[in-house]
Parts: C-alpha cells; sequence; structure tokens
C-alpha cells in the first residue's frame, strides 16, 4: 500500500459533541484505479477531492455501488470493525451485477484497516457513536457509449457518526412505487437504488410521513424493506422479516438482528410479510411493533404506518418491552465491545499501519 499521510490534519476542529453525519470526513482516505483490467496500488492519501470530467461514465450510465459499514470505540480506546468480511462479499456481488470489477479481499479489509487506524481519532466514543465508513466502486472512463466501462476507481472514505432517527417515525405503506423490481438490482448496493427512492420518498414527506415501506412491483401485497432499510414486524411476540432475494438487501444488520433474537430465545420467522395481515393485526391488536434495521441507523423504531389513506398507528412500547429496542442495544453493546462477542464478528484494528 502506497501511503501518503495528510500534513493538514483537520481534527483539531472536530467537535465530537457537535457535528452531523455525513458531512465531515476524516484525514485520509482509500483510492485504488483499475485499467488495463487490473487493479493498481491501494493508495492511503489526504481526503480531498478528485478530478473527473461530466463525461465519466458512473455519472452518466450509473456504474457505481457502494457499503455502508462502521468502526467503533470502546472505552479504552480500542477499535473495532464490525463483520467487515460481509461487507467485502456484498460489494463483490453489487459490482459483479453492474458488470464491475470485484475488488480483491486483500484490497477491501487492508484499506479498511489501514483507513481505520490511521484516522483512529475521528471515531468519536460514546453510546451510539462510531466512524461510518463508505467504500465504493464506480466507473471513471471518460466516455459517452453506453457499454461497460473499463476504468474504475475504488475508494474508501469515513465520516463520523452518532445514532440518528432516535424518535419514532411514521412510514407510508407504498401502494405504487417500488425500490426494486424481478431481475432488477434490488439485491446490491447500486447507488442508483437511491437516487430511485428519493422522489417518492419525497411525495411521501410530503403527505406526513417520514419515509416509505417498499412493497413489491408486481402486486404491493408483501412488504420488501423499509426508507434505505430492512423491515421487521413484531405480531404479539413473533418477529417476521422477509427473506432475503434479488429484490431485498442482504443486510448486514438484519442478518445480525435475527441472530441476537434467536440467541434471546425469541421466536424469528424469516417468510414474505403481507401487507394485509400487518394491518388486519393492528386492527385486532396484535402488531407490537414494526422497526427498520441498517448499518447507518441500526434501528428506526415506527409509530405509524400508513395505508390505503388512513394512518394506522402503533403501541406506544416502554424500551424494556421493545423487541426493537432491546436486540438493537444487544448489537450495539456488542460493536462496542460492552458484551461478549459469542458470534465473533468484532474485528480488533490494532497496528494496522505496520502491517499492509
Ligand atoms: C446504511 O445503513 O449503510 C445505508 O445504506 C444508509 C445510507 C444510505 C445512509
Amino acid at each position: 500500500m502506497i501511503i501518503q499521510k495528510t500534513e493538514n490534519s483537520r481534527i483539531s476542529t472536530f467537535d465530537p459533541n457537535n457535528f452531523s453525519f455525513g458531512n465531515t470526513f476524516s484525514d485520509h482516505m482509500i483510492i485504488c484505479e483499475y485499467e488495463n483490467g487490473k487493479w493498481g496500488d491501494v493508495k492511503l492519501v489526504p481526503y480531498g477531492p478528485l478530478l473527473f470530467t461530466p463525461a465519466m461514465m458512473g455519472v452518466n450510465y450509473g456504474q457505481a455501488c457502494f457499503e455502508g459499514m462502521k468502526a467503533y470505540k470502546d472505552n479504552d480506546g480500542q477499535v473495532f470493525l464490525f463483520r467487515p468480511e460481509k461487507n467485502f462479499e456484498r460489494i463483490n456481488k453489487s459490482a459483479t451485477r453492474l458488470a464491475m470489477p470485484e475488488v480483491t479481499e486483500e484490497m477491501f479489509l487492508d484499506g479498511l484497516k489501514a483507513l481505520v487506524d490511521i484516522d483512529r481519532d475521528w471515531i468519536p466514543q460514546g453510546e451510539g457513536n462510531s466512524l461510518y465508513i463508505r467504500p465504493l466502486i464506480f466507473a471513471t472512463e471518460e466516455a459517452l457509449k453506453a457499454r461497460v466501462a473499463n476504468k474504475y476507481m475504488f475508494a474508501i472514505v469515513a465520516t463520523p457518526a452518532k445514532m440518528y432517527y432516535t424518535e419514532p417515525v411514521s412510514v407510508k405503506i407504498s401502494d405504487h412505487y417500488s425500490r426494486a423490481a424481478s431481475g432488477g438490482v434490488g439485491s446490491a448496493k447500486a447507488a442508483g437504488n437511491y437516487a430511485a427512492s428519493f422522489y417518492p420518498t419525497q411525495l411521501a414527506i410530503d403527505e406526513g410521513y417520514d419515509q416509505i415501506i417498499w412493497t413489491d412491483d408486481a402486486t404491493h401485497e408483501y412488504f420488501e424493506e423499509s426508507g434505505t432499510m430492512n423491515v421487521f414486524v413484531r405480531i404479539n411476540d413473533t418477529i417476521f422479516t422477509p427473506p432475503t432475494s434479488e429484490k431485498i438487501l442482504d443486510g448486514v444488520t438484519r442478518d445480525s438482528f435475527i441472530a441476537l433474537a434467536k440467541k434471546r430465545g425469541f421466536e424469528v420467522k424469516v417468510e414474505a410479510i403481507k401487507v394485509k395481515d400487518v394491518v388486519g393485526a393492528q386492527k385486532n391488536g396484535t402488531l407490537k411493533e414494526v422497526w427498520g434495521v441498517g448499518t447507518a441507523v441500526v434501528t428506526t423504531v415506527f409509530q405509524a404506518l400508513g395505508y390505503n389513506g388512513e394512518k394506522l398507528e402503533l403501541p406506544r412500547l416502554s424500551d424494556e418491552e421493545s423487541f426493537a429496542v432491546t436486540l438493537k442495544n444487544d448489537l450495539v453493546n456488542l460493536q462496542t465491545n460492552l458484551s461478549e462477542d459469542p458470534f465473533g464478528w468484532r474485528v480488533l484494528v490494532d497496528h494496522a499501519l505496520e502491517t499492509v
């Protein structure tokens, strides 16, 4: 790895008690260029803009995918990643679906560890705080032919994060728009999936909701995801979440929630969730909770579901009664080294720069 440390660290301007997610970037970034059929050297360089032209294929034809993951600092200052191999596997699945080259495990994991190690001062300590890490791959070739590009960039940038969406939100169950279609790119973390979600989400916001529960494109009868998250429903004491598919992202937080729920002895059913069953459960009082999970937010609890012009209120549970909050705490405690790690999910980042 080629390492070029910044001479102008901005760390003294970073106030860990006062920052907003996604606008503040750590001192360094990883970049690696692909051309002539192979990846070049991985470089750790000062964070900053890169030079591209508007004819860059990534912005014209959307060959771009990304990951979201986090680094955590425990009370002793030790730094951990969480299940980074899952993100490595998924970025390559996304890349393949978008006809982009896969990255190597070494590029991805060494790049990640080196960046987190050098920028460890940017990881805010404290409950729910972390460094959000964004690995991405995008087409950089300067060409306007609509075909697979032959130049790409792999990059990793990082932004300090705290818990966000802490208040319960209202979500509209979509009866028209879908996030993904059969045969499409729903299971890829494709940049275009997010672009396509913004307009319907804006319409839902105009109607007084915060987010959308995405339903299937064919019938709108089944839950798929919520906002930028995977979705969970609790009816009585059983937790339901839809199986992953070509339309549903294989979320690392989703997978971790399922494992943690089973460990607690909760009943978890990974099966299709029918809108009408959720609405029926709300009407007969057996619907206890609906929530979304994702790396950035960890958990967002929903307070109301919009369906057919009606706002269906959900019960207000205490933190102790809520499975969503219980599982979120289990996850955050594990991620931040406040609890045992029976699954072997934490990866200590220690002197990574010396070994790359
Ligand atoms: C994540 O949770 O990592 C996401 O994908 C949300 C992000 C778009 C902010």
